[in-house]
């Protein structure tokens, strides 16, 4: 078996409770010095990520969410825990520039185990744990280990527009127990959604 041992310090990552707190439905809540941890291998070796459990001021962990550059896309396979998965396309422009603030639609998973998620281009994509261990996902999209910081923010994904915005749509809250959605009202606009059942609160 000949495998390539230098990019093996280049496999782990995690994110910081500092770095989400730009995505943060409360910024100033108190969270898990570290959110989540990624091992990434790329295509052929896949990507693992671990979510911590638990809750920041009502919101669960997720991960900071991101839309991919060019026309990739991307297959979750839920190995452990429970989750929900976000997706979002923005509007775009008569340029073809997407619009931050216009979501064309919106789509919440209650994801299973074993469940593949498929995160087609185009839409944004970010992951919750809603359960009370970890949660655990195996995905498949590139990294190119030459690139300055692959595993923690690898070159095709693009968190700016995340960042702009505070978040995805609807953050996920723990509301009686159970998971239900809270509008993002930077966004201005839905024009199709598709909760998954979950409830709407606030
Ligand atoms: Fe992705």
């Amino acid at each position: 078996m000949n495998i390539n041992f230098d990019f093996v310090p280049k496999h782990y990552a995690s994110r910081t409770h500092e770095k989400m707190k730009d995505v943060l439905m409360d910024p100033d809540g108190i969270g898990p010095a570290i959110h989540y941890y990624m091992i990434r291998g790329g295509v052929d070796q896949k990507n693992i990520t671990v979510w911590e459990p638990g809750t920041v001021s009502g919101e669960y962990i997720k991960t900071y969410g991101h839309y991919h550059i060019g026309k990739l896309d991307e297959n979750y396979n839920i190995l452990f825990g429970e989750g929900i998965a976000l997706l979002q396309k923005l509007s775009v422009d008569k340029n073809g520039k997407m619009i931050a603030d216009h979501i064309e639609e919106f789509q919440a998973i209650i994801t299973k185990l074993g469940d593949e998620i498929y995160m087609g281009p185009g839409y944004g994509h970010l992951l919750v744990n809603t359960g009370k261990t970890y949660f655990i996902t195996l995905d498949n999209s590139p990294v190119d280990f030459e690139e300055r910081d692959p595993a923690s923010f690898p070159g095709h994904a693009d968190y700016e527009p995340v960042k702009k915005m505070r978040g995805f749509a609807y953050y996920v809250i723990e509301h009686n127990g159970k998971p239900a959605l809270k509008r993002n009202h930077n966004y201005k606009k839905i024009l199709k959604e598709d909760l998954g059942g979950l409830e709407v609160v606030g």
